[in-house]
C-alpha cells in the first residue's frame, strides 16, 4: 500500500521505516529540515537501536522517501498517519494539540480524493471527533475525508522491535472501511497472530491514555513502598521480587528509584488530569496526582541522600553522575529524572561531571552547566560520590574495585536499584539506595549482612528543592 507518516520524531521515524520493512511504500514528512535531510540519507535523527539498518534497507529498496511538502503527500497516498508530537502546554497540565490541528489544517485542502487520516499520537479522549468536525469544515466539497484512531505504544529503545511485534494493534474507527483498511496495513502482523481490538475512537484513545496511566502508577508505588521500606528497615527490592511472583501483579514496571520521565509518562497522567476535569471526572483519576507527586519526590529523595551521602552539604564536592538520560537505550532526556538531579545538585554547589553513553549532545543542550565526559572513568575521577542515575547496562559492568582506584572517596548512590550493591560494598564503596538498608560486610566472611542504619532521610525529604528541575515538575 501507498502510505504517508506526518511526523518523523521518535514515533514518526520509526514508524515509517517499519512500515516500509513490512512491504509499504512510504512517505515520510516533517517540517524540520535538519531531519528530513539526515532521515533522507539514511541515518537516525536520534538513537534508537536497529533504526539506522531498518531506514537503509528500505530507502535503498526505494520504498521509503521523505519531504518537507504536504502536497506532495496528498498527491502521493490516500491514508496518511499522523506522527506529531502532542507535549505538555507551558503553565497547563493539557497536552498541546497545536501540531495535530496543524497537520489536518494543512493536509485537508490539498486531500483531492477520498482518504483516511489515522492518528498515532497521543491524545486526550474526544480528540478524534473534534477533528473529524475540523476537517468537515476544510475538506473541498466532494472528497469525504475519515479519520481513525490508532495508538502507538512503543518504549523507546525497543522502538523498532515492538512497532514489528506489537503486542496489540488497536484500531477505532467510525466506519467498516476505516478499520478494513487499517487491517490491510497489519496484515503481516495479523497473520503473525498479533491481538487486534477493533473498538471506536474514544476508546482506543483512552486505551493509549490508560495504559500509561497504570505504567506510571505501578512505578509510583513501589516507590511509595520505597519510601515506607526506608522508615521500617525494609527492603524495596526484595519486595518488588515477592510481589512479582504473583501472576496478578507481575515483576514489570517494579523497578523502585528515581522514578519515570520521558516524553510521555509524565505528560500523559498531566493531560489525562486535565482532561477528565473537562470531562467532569476529576474525582476518577485524582490518584494520579499522587502518582505524579510521589515520582516528584524520588528526585528530591534522591538528592536530599546525596546530600547525606557527602556528609550534608554539596558545596564544593566533586559529583560524578553515571546516565543523563530518561532510561537506558534512548538519547532522550526529556523530563528526564538523572538531569533534573544534575541541575539540582550544581544549584546546590556541587562540582559535577555527567557520563551518558549515548544522551551528553542532548543533556549538554538542555543543562550547559556540568562537564560532560564521554569517558566514564574519567567523570568519575576524584569524585567524593557517583550518583549512578540512568541503569545503562555498562555501569553494571563496571569493575568497582578498578573505579574506586580512581575517586576520591568510593561512595556510590544506586538510585536506580540495578547495582550488585554486596559486590560494590565489598570492593570498598559506601553504597545507598532508595528504599534499601545500608549493606555493611559480616567480619570474617564474604557473605554480606544487611543492618539498617538510621539516617536523615525523612520529613527532610520532603524539603523543596533549591532549584528548578530542568523539565517543570508541577508544584
Ligand atoms: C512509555 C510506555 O512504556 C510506552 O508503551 C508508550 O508508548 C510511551 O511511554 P517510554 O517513555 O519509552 O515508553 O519508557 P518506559 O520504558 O515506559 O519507561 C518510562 C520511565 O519509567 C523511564 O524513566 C524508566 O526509567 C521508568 N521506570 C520504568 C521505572 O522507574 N521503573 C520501572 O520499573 C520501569
Amino acid at each position: 500500500m501507498r502510505l504517508t507518516v506526518i511526523g518523523t520524531g521518535y514515533l514518526g521515524a520509526v514508524h515509517a521505516a517499519c512500515m516500509a520493512e513490512i512491504g509499504h511504500e512510504v512517505l515520510g514528512v516533517d517540517t524540520d529540515a535538519r531531519k528530513i535531510e539526515a532521515l533522507a540519507a539514511g541515518r537516525a535523527p536520534f538513537f534508537e537501536p536497529g533504526l539506522p539498518e531498518i531506514l537503509v534497507r528500505n530507502i535503498r529498496s526505494g520504498r521509503l522517501r521523505f519531504t518537507m511538502s504536504l502536497q506532495e503527500a496528498a498527491d502521493f497516498a490516500d491514508l496518511h498517519f499522523v506522527c506529531v508530537g502532542t507535549p505538555q502546554r507551558p503553565g497547563s497540565l493539557s497536552a498541546d494539540l497545536s501540531h495535530v490541528e496543524a497537520v489536518v489544517d494543512g493536509l485537508a485542502p490539498l486531500l483531492t480524493r477520498d482518504s483516511l487520516i489515522v492518528g498515532k499520537s497521543t491524545v486526550p479522549v474526544g480528540t478524534t471527533r473534534s477533528l473529524s468536525r475540523r476537517l468537515a469544515a476544510a475538506v473541498r466539497p466532494g472528497v469525504e475525508v475519515q479519520v481513525v484512531w490508532n495508538p502507538e505504544f512503543l518504549r523507546e529503545g525497543f522502538a523498532v522491535r515492538d512497532t514489528l511485534h506489537p503486542d496489540r494493534l488497536v484500531v477505532g474507527a467510525t466506519t467498516p472501511d476505516g478499520d478494513r483498511l487499517l487491517r490491510e496495513v497489519y496484515a503481516p502482523m495479523l497473520q503473525a497472530g498479533v491481538a487486534y481490538v477493533s473498538t471506536d475512537p474514544a476508546t482506543a484513545e483512552l486505551v493509549k491514555v490508560a495504559a500509561n496511566s497504570f505504567l506510571a502508577t505501578k512505578i509510583s508505588f513501589i516507590n511509595a513502598m520505597a519510601e515506607v521500606c526506608d522508615a521500617s528497615g525494609a527492603d524495596v527490592v526484595t519486595l518488588a521480587d515477592a510481589l512479582g511472583h504473583d501472576e496478578r501483579i507481575g515483576r514489570r514496571f517494579l523497578s523502585a528509584g528515581l522514578g519515570f520521565g520521558g516524553g510521555c509518562l509524565p505528560k500523559d497522567i498531566r493531560a489525562f488530569l486535565a482532561r477528565a476535569e473537562e470531562l467532569q471526572v476529576s474525582e476518577a483519576v485524582s490518584f494520579l496526582r499522587q502518582v505524579d507527586r510521589i515520582n516528584e519526590r524520588q528526585r528530591r529523595r534522591t538528592v536530599d541522600l546525596a546530600r547525606h551521602l557527602l556528609g550534608g552539604s554539596f558545596a564544593g564536592r566533586r559529583v560524578a553522575v553515571l546516565g543523563a538520560t530518561f532510561k537506558p537505550d534512548s538519547d532522550d532526556v526529556r523530563d528526564s529524572p538523572a538531569l533534573a538531579v544534575t541541575a539540582e545538585i550544581t544549584a546546590q554547589g556541587a562540582d559535577v561531571r555527567v557520563h551518558d553513553p549515548e544522551g551528553i549532545d542532548n543533556a549538554r543542550a538542555a543543562l550547559p552547566g556540568p562537564e560532560y565526559h564521554r569517558d566514564v572513568v574519567e567523570a568519575c575521577r576524584d569524585a567524593d560520590a557517583v550518583l549512578h542515575l540512568t541503569e545503562w547496562r555498562q555501569y553494571r559492568e563496571l569493575d568497582p574495585a578498578q573505579l574506586a582506584q580512581v575517586v576520591r572517596a568510593p561512595r556510590m548512590l544506586d538510585a536506580r536499584n540495578a547495582l550488585d550493591q554486596a559486590a560494590w560494598h565489598e570492593a570498598g564503596w559506601h553504597v545507598r539506595a532508595l528504599g534499601r538498608p545500608v549493606h555493611v560486610p559480616q567480619p570474617g566472611q564474604g557473605e554480606a549482612l544487611r543492618v539498617t542504619i538510621p539516617h536523615a532521610l525523612g520529613a527532610g525529604c520532603t524539603a523543596p528543592m533549591a532549584g528548578e528541575p530542568v523539565s517543570g515538575v508541577p508544584k
